[in-house]
């Protein structure tokens, strides 16, 4: 199939290269001339385990291309993917704008029937106003083209987005249009070749599916942090209830593990559109303002760790840093907790070295009004410094040399955000450990 896919963040890049693996013709678009010029010679943007090869070997074999032409796009296309971003507004409610600019840019420059896909996390109606601006934009050029509008919303994750999108757990289209229905099962059938995974509903019902699934599992996450922390007051161990909660097939083991609060570039802008969108249709979502509260105030718990341990008045002293991405497995650093942290720290006198493998040139973006010494290894941060603080969960931090840490820091003194040592290991290393739940 001929495809278009405007946007190539994480969701439109990965899509497209993803599609034209399994034949399809497909073009990127992005208003980022910058980004697109990069893409052409062969440089990806974003990291992303597999996307590098998978972008050059397509792009080989001319089954994709990267344009910041949009009537190029079009001209080729049968099928137009909207994969802009949807980001937070002032009010916390998703910010149409990219979306809607996409929607006019296709009513200005489609030359016939298209299918046009909403992959970005969109509000349940969006569908509806996507429609509206093409048809209004048709109208003002006087044709008279059809099109038509489904929700096929996107359930990746980074880090190991590849694999997501090739073996998905479930592909949701929402239309109303069986032909077009059709054209999408069509699409995505390589992608479930071995088990249907194909699920048809209404657009709004899929729009809606986006938004329940971050927020059960941002639910699940802010639940095992308030069951943590009351661990903490209580004497209990965090480690063991999860073993205890988890065995229960009913609850499992996925998504339960305790730390230092979701981030990234979903969980926390979806959870406030989702508050949003229901405040707008008259309907208090109580249980998922407390998640996101809850979550609010985990991204404080390793700064208030440091506090108990070491007062408020941290000058002369100095972080190590370990993770900075808003999990492993990618260089995101939307709404990552390090950046919480790190700002708590130098605000109240502490200096900070960090290390992350792959998000440092994104945090100094992100933390570009503060001064904080980058690492290019892990142990090169530990030089003098009053404790390491273990953010993000990479690989490469489970078994360190403790010796070799030893002889680097002033205290051996390791605070956890992510629960990753036991207990005993670390204290036999002659360490002070903190981790999250566990007094
Ligand atoms: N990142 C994820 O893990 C993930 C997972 C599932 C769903 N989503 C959703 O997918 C959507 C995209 O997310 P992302 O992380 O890929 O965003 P991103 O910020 O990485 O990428 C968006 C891209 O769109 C481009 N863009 C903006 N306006 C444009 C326009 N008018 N024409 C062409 N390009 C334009 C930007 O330059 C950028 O390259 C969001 O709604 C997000 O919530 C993201």
């Amino acid at each position: 199939m001929k495809v278009a896919v405007i946007g190539s963040g994480y969701v439109g890049l990965v899509a497209a290269a993803c599609f034209a693996e399994m034949g399809n013709k497909v073009i990127c678009v992005d208003v980022d001339e910058n980004k697109i010029n990069n893409l052409k010679i062969g440089k990806v943007p974003i990291y992303e385990p597999g996307i590098d090869s998978l972008v050059l070997d397509n792009q080989k074999k001319g089954t994709l291309s990267f344009t910041t032409n949009v009537k190029e796009a079009l001209n080729e296309s049968t099928i137009v993917f909207i994969a802009v971003g949807t980001p937070m507004g002032d009010d916390g409610s998703a910010d149409l704008k990219y979306v809607l600019q996409v929607a006019e840019d296709i009513g200005n420059n489609m030359s016939h029937h298209l299918i046009v896909v909403d992959k970005s996390t969109v509000p349940v109606g969006t569908a509806d106003l996507v429609r509206k601006k093409i048809q209004k934009t048709l109208n003002v050029r006087n044709c008279n083209f059809t099109f038509d509008v489904v929700s096929n919303p996107e359930f990746l994750k980074e880090g190991a987005a590849i694999d997501d999108f090739m073996r998905p757990d479930r592909v949701v289209v929402g239309a109303e249009n069986l032909e077009s229905l059709k054209v999408m099962r069509e699409l995505y059938a390589p992608f479930t070749f071995n088990r249907d995974r194909f699920i048809g509903m209404d657009i709004r019902s899929a729009e809606m599916t986006k938004y329940a699934a971050n927020a059960m599992l941002a639910t699940k996450i802010s639940f095992i942090n308030e069951m943590a922390n009351i661990c903490e007051h209580v004497g209990a161990d965090i480690n063991q209830v999860r073993i205890g909660i988890g065995s229960d097939k009913r609850i499992g083991y996925q998504f339960i593990y305790p730390g230092c609060g979701y981030g990234g570039s979903c969980f926390p802008k979806d959870v406030k559109a989702l508050i949003n969108i229901a405040n707008n249709h008259g309907y208090h979502a109580e249980l998922i303002a407390s998640v996101e509260k809850v979550n609010n105030k985990q991204k404080n718990v390793l700064f208030k760790k440091i506090v108990d341990r070491f007062g408020t008045d941290l000058s002369g002293m100095k972080f190590a840093i370990w993770g900075l991405s808003f999990k492993p497995g990618t260089d995101d650093m939307r709404e990552a907790p390090s950046i919480n942290l790190i700002r708590s720290i130098v605000e109240n006198g502490g200096e900070i070295a960090a290390y992350d493998p792959k998000a440092i040139t994104q945090a100094k973006f992100y933390l570009k009004d503060i001064k904080v010494e980058y690492h290019s290894n892990k142990y090169d941060v530990l030089d003098k410094v009053d404790a390491v603080v273990l953010v993000t969960e990479w690989k490469e931090f489970r078994s360190p040399d403790f010796q070799k840490m030893s002889k680097m820091m002033n205290s051996k003194i390791l605070i956890d955000g992510r629960n990753q040592f036991s207990s005993e290991t670390i204290k036999n290393q002659g360490f002070e450990y903190y981790q999250i739940g566990v007094n």
